[in-house]
């Protein structure tokens, strides 16, 4: 697929059929993943590809809650959207909450793990959040995303479950200095699939040689 076509049309797929995916789609969309960038090459994330039904169902179980608690605000914030905005917000609440009830169902769902230790961060001095550490690891998720909307299978990054680290972290074995950074079912969907997205244009986006200016 040409690369334009699949990143202007990776939209978040959250319904999906529990059908197998072959092995060698699996394969190919895994090492996507292990060619992006990362701080001083240290590729400091690892992917556990859940598979097995009781795993899987423990993650939905841990997932579904956080889901529920997200609507009541979200459902507020729709409110003030413009009628064509909340519509497809409305759809994408529907396509959440059926994700939050048969996360189960994916075929896999990739958990991305990463480790402290070894990632490049050059801004926790900072007197805010610091984010250049999600910078070694979200690449690789985009890889995957993008190589899996190309092999046809659908797919959503989530993080909700970040909150349960605790808890997914005993369910998979996963060791003490490793953390968990994003959530990707993947399987083929039960509808079209990806499609047309719906972001602002460039001149919101992008300034030029100083920020706000066109
Ligand atoms: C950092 C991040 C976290 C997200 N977490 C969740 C999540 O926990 N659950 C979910 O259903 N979608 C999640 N999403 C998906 C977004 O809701 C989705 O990408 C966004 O609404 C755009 O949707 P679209 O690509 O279909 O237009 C997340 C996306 C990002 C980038």
């Amino acid at each position: 697929m040409e690369l334009y076509e699949a990143m202007s049309t990776l939209r978040a797929v959250r319904r999906l059929r529990p059908d197998p995916i072959p092995e060698d789609v699996l394969q190919r969309v895994l090492t996507a993943a292990t060619w992006a960038p990362s701080g001083g090459n240290h590729q400091s994330w690892r992917i556990i590809t859940v598979s097995d039904a009781e795993l899987k169902q423990g993650l939905e179980d841990l997932y579904r809650p956080h889901w529920e608690g997200y609507i009541p605000g979200y459902e507020q914030h729709m409110q003030n959207m413009p009628s064509a905005e909340r519509e497809s917000s409305r759809k994408a609440l529907e396509s959440g909450t059926y994700l939050a009830n048969h996360m189960h169902e994916a075929p896999v769902i990739c958990v991305f793990c990463f480790n402290f230790d070894h990632i490049t961060v050059t801004d926790t001095a900072l007197d805010r959040q610091s984010v250049v550490g999600g910078g070694s690891i979200y690449p690789a998720v985009q890889n995957l995303l993008l190589a899996a909307r190309s092999e046809g299978l659908g797919c959503v990054l989530t993080t909700l479950l970040c909150i349960e680290e605790p808890k997914v972290k005993a369910l998979l074995d996963i060791p003490a200095d490793w953390h968990t950074a994003a959530y990707v079912p993947l399987g083929y969907p039960v509808l079209g699939g990806h499609g047309p997205i719906s972001r602002k244009p460039i001149d919101k986006m992008v300034y030029r040689n100083t920020f706000g200016n066109h």
